[in-house]
């Protein structure tokens, strides 16, 4: 949808003008968890998880506060970085293993992260409404990502 494109357009210029140049990484994804959590509607949590000591572990977001560690292959945090794939669901309920930080949450969509080729965490966004996350939402947010890997050493 020609309209989806182009509000994740917008969103990519205002990312790259929050983060272009800044040189430090935790002020920039915790502006990016804000810039996403204030313009994407219908969401609940927005935010990061990065890979340390060999479990993905809590960074900068915005929402309820949620868990700290997840381990790889768990949740649709660690099944995304699993399979190094965008994971979209339509029913948390319905995903085996899903961990509920807010109870609230009903679909989700978890982006990997890479630096120089390698997977280092993820984007994990929820929302309350059911199916919430559609493939214009997958393809804006994947394109705000691979913008965000270029900006971000
Ligand atoms: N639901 C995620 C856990 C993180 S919270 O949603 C913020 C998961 O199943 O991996």
């Amino acid at each position: 949808m020609k309209d989806m494109s182009d509000f994740y357009d917008l969103l990519i210029q205002q990312a790259e003008a929050l983060i272009g140049g800044v040189p430090y990484p935790t002020a920039n994804y915790a502006n990016l968890s804000a810039l996403l959590y204030q313009s994407l509607p219908e969401i609940n949590w927005a935010g990061f998880y990065f890979i340390q000591d060999g479990k993905l572990v809590l960074g900068p977001f915005q929402g309820k506060p949620a868990c700290i560690e997840i381990e790889i292959g768990k949740g649709v945090c660690g099944t995304a970085v699993f399979r190094n794939e965008t994971q979209v669901v339509k029913n948390v309920h319905e995903f085996p293993g899903h961990i509920a930080c807010d109870g609230a949450s009903m679909s989700e969509i978890v982006i990997p992260i890479h630096r120089i080729g390698a997977i280092i965490g993820v984007l994990d966004i929820d929302s309350p409404v059911e199916g919430r996350f559609k493939e214009d939402d997958r393809l804006g947010l994947e394109k705000l990502i691979s913008v965000i890997e270029k900006h971000i050493l």
